[in-house]
């Protein structure tokens, strides 16, 4: 063929190592026996629809949805954090313009939620829902409140340890990230079976590191969570049959 025609070549994501995989069925974790797969996951391959994504812009974002602190004219109770980091991708680049989306209990561990009405107070100036889009060199930074651990029925007085829900679009749907942010040294880790169903050697990935030197005096404390997405070994790119970038 000669150069007339051309072929997309889309780029290719790495693949967890199955020792870093969060299993989708956890023995201690109840209600995954009712929602995993009986069968193996497939990978799927990576063709034009998984490698590409949503294009979100950053006009849907308003500056004041990343202080999770001020809500409905008034201040949230609790201790102030600082949650901040860089989301990026398997190579260590940079992802800008991903979306982080994040929930979480209130300082006494309440969600704003209809299920739940454990006897715990809601906060009035404290909804639990922040987002905002990262810079251009990859960095988000969210202020909100150091949220309370919480009882949830999955065995005889199960607690979570503290934590921040995180929803994550990258610049594809491979990229999509649904986790959770843990505080440095709970003393909740042991009997957490969510936790614990992250394997021993990637545990450390969802534990935030607390730094000293992002505090601000007399405001709030501050904690670094890096985030790392799949990502591409190549930029997708037209070429010719030649293997000759067109
Ligand atoms: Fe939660």
């Amino acid at each position: 063929m000669t150069g007339t025609t051309s072929r997309l070549v889309l780029p290719r994501y790495l693949r967890e190592e199955d020792g870093h995989r969060t299993p989708v069925a956890f023995d201690g974790y109840r209600s995954t026996a009712l929602r995993a797969p009986l069968r193996t996951p497939v990978d799927l391959p990576h063709r034009l629809t998984e490698v590409t994504g949503p294009v979100l812009g950053e006009d849907r974002v308003a500056p004041g949805d990343a202080d999770l602190t001020l809500r409905a004219g008034g201040e949230a109770q609790g201790q102030r954090i600082i949650v901040f980091g860089r989301v990026l991708d398997s190579g260590g680049r940079p992802v800008p313009g991903a979306l982080l989306e994040i929930w979480q209990a209130n300082a006494a561990g309440r969600y704003r939620h209809v299920v739940d009405n454990w006897p715990a107070p809601l906060d009035p100036h404290f909804d639990g829902l922040g987002r905002v889009v990262t810079d251009s060199l990859g960095r988000y930074e969210f202020t909100t409140v150091k949220p309370g651990a919480y009882p949830w029925g999955n065995h005889h007085n199960a607690w979570r340890p503290a934590h921040i829900h995180f929803s994550l679009f990258g610049q594809a749907f491979t990229q999509r990230l649904v986790t959770q942010m843990y505080f440095p040294g709970d003393p909740l880790f042991g009997q957490d079976p969510i936790f614990n169903a992250i394997p021993p050697a990637a545990r450390h990935r969802a534990v935030a590191g607390f730094d000293l030197g992002r505090t601000q005096p007399d405001w709030a404390l501050a904690f670094e969570w890096d985030i790392v997405l799949r990502g591409t070994e190549q930029t997708p790119f037209e070429t010719d049959d030649d293997g000759d970038v067109a």
